[in-house]
């Protein structure tokens, strides 16, 4: 066990010395955990083999799912990357610090154990104030995957990387909620046309306005026996320890099945959990009901996910169903999350 020290910070004016402290552990080979906008990192030298190491043994991950490098200035890119496309300046520039993603070439500086052997790099450059000073303070180059135990929910609180990796890593920097609560759009640019492979904040639509070519989705699940491209969406991500089913559909047959299979589990003596909007939480009856938020409120729904899921597992919750979510915007990234959560098992009602 190693003693792991947390630092709060104060949003407003991010104390120098806390960056300055992680910045350092961090150069030293050290693991940090902070603030993105997106959800916590986990944060090692993106340059040091052994720091990557460190970062897959921390969360008990798969050492072939690579990391993300963060970076906090556009000309550090050319550092990690090589022949680096139009596409990419072009979706930095309208994108850039923020919740994109973009896999490029990767330039020989990168070891193979940051991008799990792939001759490929994840760049991203966050727009959390903390997150770019604390990635200067570090030399630049911050590989940092999601703050989490490999399989649970990320991070959008300092108290859920806390629940997961006190004791395995040298600071967690507490920067409060996060702002938007699911991970960042990846988009794979080493190929002539930009795929999607995992949605985020930013949405096909918007990248196709800035690029004004079009952008598609990677559609190869694990279930189509394809390798997904983006290694990490083959393992069971973002896994509740309720078995979790997606109701989708009219509304009033929504409401119906949820509470009809609710009352059948609890009668079984099972716990269940139910996802749901403000509008309809009074219409259910089960062990733990949590509202995303306003039915037409996709942001607050990606805010609230990870978080709904987490108290779930904490409260013991065996079965959960949730409602669809209107997959526009950040939506689609919501019901990507969802379905993922539930083992892509979902039921069509009406
Ligand atoms: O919002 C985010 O992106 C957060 C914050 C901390 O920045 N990070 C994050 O990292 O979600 P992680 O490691 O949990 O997810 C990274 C995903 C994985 O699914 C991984 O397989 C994929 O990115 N990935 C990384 N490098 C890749 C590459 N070279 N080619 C394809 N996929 C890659
Ligand atoms: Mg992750």
């Amino acid at each position: 066990m190693k003693k792991t020290k947390f630092a709060v910070l104060d949003e407003k004016n991010p104390d120098r010395t806390i960056i300055e402290e992680a910045g350092i552990t961090i150069k030293n080979g050290g693991l940090v955990a902070f603030p993105t906008e997106t959800v916590y990192g986990l944060g090692g030298d993106a340059l040091q083999s052994a720091s990557s190491r460190k970062i897959y043994a921390a969360k008990g991950r798969p050492c072939d799912n690579p990391l993300i490098v963060h970076i906090c200035r556009w000309e550090d890119i050319e550092k990690i990357a090589v022949r680096i496309p139009a596409a990419a300046v072009k979706l930095a520039d309208a994108f850039w610090p923020g919740p994109l993603t973009m896999i490029l070439e990767k330039s020989a500086l990168v070891p193979a154990e940051t991008t799990g052997g792939l001759s490929t790099v994840a760049v991203r450059m966050p727009s959390h104030p903390a997150a770019l000073a604390l990635i200067a303070a570090a030399g630049g180059y911050v590989a940092a995957p999601s703050a989490n135990t490999s399989g649970r929910p990320s991070p959008t609180r300092a108290e859920h990387v806390r629940e997961d990796l006190d004791g395995r890593i040298d600071m967690i920097v507490d920067g409060g909620g996060t702002e938007i609560g699911l991970e960042s759009t990846i988009v794979d640019l080493t190929e002539p046309v930009p795929v999607i492979l995992r949605p985020g904040f930013v949405t096909k639509e918007m990248m196709e306005e800035v690029l004004q070519t079009a952008v598609e989705v990677d559609r190869s699940l694990p279930a189509a026996g394809q390798a997904p491209r983006a290694p990490g969406m083959k393992y069971r991500h973002y896994a509740p320890r309720g078995k979790m089913t997606v109701v989708s559909g009219d509304r009033e047959a929504v409401i119906r099945t949820i509470g009809r299979l609710a009352a059948e589990k609890r009668t079984a003596g099972e716990r269940v959990g139910v996802i749901c909007t403000d509008e309809t939480k009074p219409f259910y009856e089960a062990d733990c009901i949590a509202s995303a938020g306003g039915g037409m409120d996709a942001e607050a729904a990606a805010r609230h996910l990870y978080e709904i899921l987490r108290s779930f597992d904490s409260r013991q919750v065996t079965y959960i169903y949730s409602e669809a979510f209107p997959g526009e915007g950040i939506g689609q990234a919501v019901m990507n999350r969802l379905l993922k959560a539930a083992g892509h098992h979902i039921l069509e009602v009406s």
